[in-house]
């Protein structure tokens, strides 16, 4: 009988999700537009002309989805603050209402001994901050110590684990380069020079939540960290590995975790910036000591240099866009990974990502890690008897979870796994056209039904094992 794949005790079994994708009430008690209000009220801009007005009401919903997650017997759940419900303009006092939300989510949590972890931005920027330049603006990041000030004095006496951003590279290689995500701007020099404003967002974001919070707090911060593969060994492929592993990769976890941009990096986007934008003493700033990291993962990439005279393929997988998300590696070509697929076109490929956790095993040492996302989205549609099964789902999380037990085998500190998502919910610029939910929502009634595959990392979560 073969054993089933047991996890070291006291590994956390969480879900994430994030405030736009399901809170809705965007209007009330003070909350004000973020740049994903106005842009998925932009005509073209979402699938459908969907938004996240309503989304799953989670707002007035809460302590329905918490009891979810308890009758689940999950131990940990990320979710994220809206910036503009506590902080409308972005600047100034916060909003105590929409702070209070937040306080009450988190008793609800910790009365069912659920261990919250709070995002402090998951790209929900102030509609404000965005009209006085946004994330290419260095001003943004002192505006986000402002924040991260309010939010850990409001809820530090509660919450232990803390991130400050989510997916650095989304907000702006998608929000300023590819335009596919809010503010939908496709500028390459404002690309770069945001990224370097979220690395200092995260730096200064760190000390002021050190300064807001106790001694036990930990603080983190959340990578989709991409696993950059050269289609072949050529050098030119090589190159394009190395250019895209930068762009992905480098430019966040260089200052985060060593105190410097790649060397290369700034050779390879010359042509677009001189970087004048990294002043003195920034780094030190964003070389922030971390209490672990969180690393995010659905698939691999897998690039290659463009044939002379080829037009360079948008088959990266975040959405179509005229305009390359990658400045000064326009001409890198993503190929389609080979194997099944899920809903969003994503191969399945735990092998992604037991290599990037053993890559910053080394990149971190010593640093414990989260999986604080991972998941997948299928076209789920209940049976006539109102149960939907997603069998799909079960192989691709089973198949992550024994990546990730592998890599703890393999000397890896990883301390927890948040399944994305805990429901079906907004994804973005695909609206509500994918369903990533363990739990499935009907849109119409905003009725919640637990999909197999909830019941199945249920088990999972209270076994602590793999079942074989
Ligand atoms: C990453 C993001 O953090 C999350 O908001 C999104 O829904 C999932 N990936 C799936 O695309």
């Amino acid at each position: 009988m073969p054993e089933p794949i047991t996890f070291p005790n006291g590994f956390l079994w969480g879900s994430a999700t994030s405030a736009y994708q399901i809170e809705g009430a965007v209007r009330e008690d003070g909350r004000t537009p973020s740049i994903w209000d106005t842009f998925s009220h932009t005509p073209g801009r979402t699938d459908g002309g969907d938004t996240g007005d309503v989304a799953v009401d989670h707002y007035h919903r809460y302590r329905d989805d918490v009891a979810l997650m308890a009758d689940l017997g999950l131990g940990a759940y990320r979710f994220s603050v809206s910036w503009s419900r506590v902080q409308p303009t972005g600047r100034g006092p916060a909003v105590q209402r929409g702070l209070d939300f937040y306080r009450r989510l988190v008793d609800e949590l910790l009365a069912k001994g659920i261990e919250p972890a709070v995002t402090l931005y998951h790209w929900d920027l102030p509609q404000e901050l965005e009209d006085a330049g946004g994330w290419p603006v260095r001003e943004t990041a002192y505006r986000f110590a402002e924040y991260a000030t309010i939010v850990g004095e409001a809820l530090g006496d509660r919450v232990e684990s803390w991130i400050t951003l989510n997916e650095p590279w989304c907000s702006a290689f998608l929000g300023y380069g590819s335009g596919v995500h809010a503010p939908g701007r496709t500028e390459p020099a404002a690309t770069l020079h945001a990224a370097h404003h979220l690395n200092l967002a995260h730096g200064l974001g760190t000390q002021a939540l050190r300064a807001a919070l106790p001694a036990r707090a930990r603080v983190a911060v959340s990578l989709n960290s991409s696993v950059v593969r050269a289609a072949s060994e050529t050098p030119g492929d090589l190159d394009a590995r190395r250019r895209i592993d930068n762009l992905a990769n480098g430019v966040f976890h260089g200052p985060m975790l060593h105190g410097a941009y790649p060397e290369d990096l700034f050779a390879d986007t010359a042509r677009i910036t001189d970087w004048s934008c990294v002043q003195d003493g920034d780094l030190a700033v964003i070389h922030q000591p971390m209490d672990a990291l969180g690393l995010n993962y659905y698939t691999p990439s897998l690039v290659s240099a463009a044939e002379a005279g080829a037009g360079s393929a948008r088959n990266d997988g975040h959405g179509a866009s005229d305009h390359s998300p990658w400045p000064g590696a326009e001409d890198v070509v993503f190929q389609q990974t080979p194997g099944e697929r899920t809903a969003m076109g994503w191969t399945i490929d735990p092998t992604g990502l037991h290599e990037l956790i053993m890559r910053y095993t080394r990149e971190a040492p010593g640093l414990p890690l989260y999986i604080t996302e991972n998941g997948a989205a299928y076209d789920d549609k209940p049976d006539p008897e109102g149960r939907v099964h997603d069998p799909e789902r079960i192989a691709y999380l089973h198949g992550h979870l024994a990546a990730v037990r592998r890599a703890i085998t393999d000397g890896a500190d990883v301390r927890g796994y948040y399944l994305w998502s805990l429901l079906d919910n907004f994804e973005w610029s695909y609206g509500y056209s994918k369903r990533f939910g363990a739990v499935y929502v009907d849109y119409e009634t905003q009725a919640r039904i637990p999909k197999s595959s909830a019941q199945w990392y249920a088990r999972v979560a209270r076994a602590g094992a793999l079942p074989e």
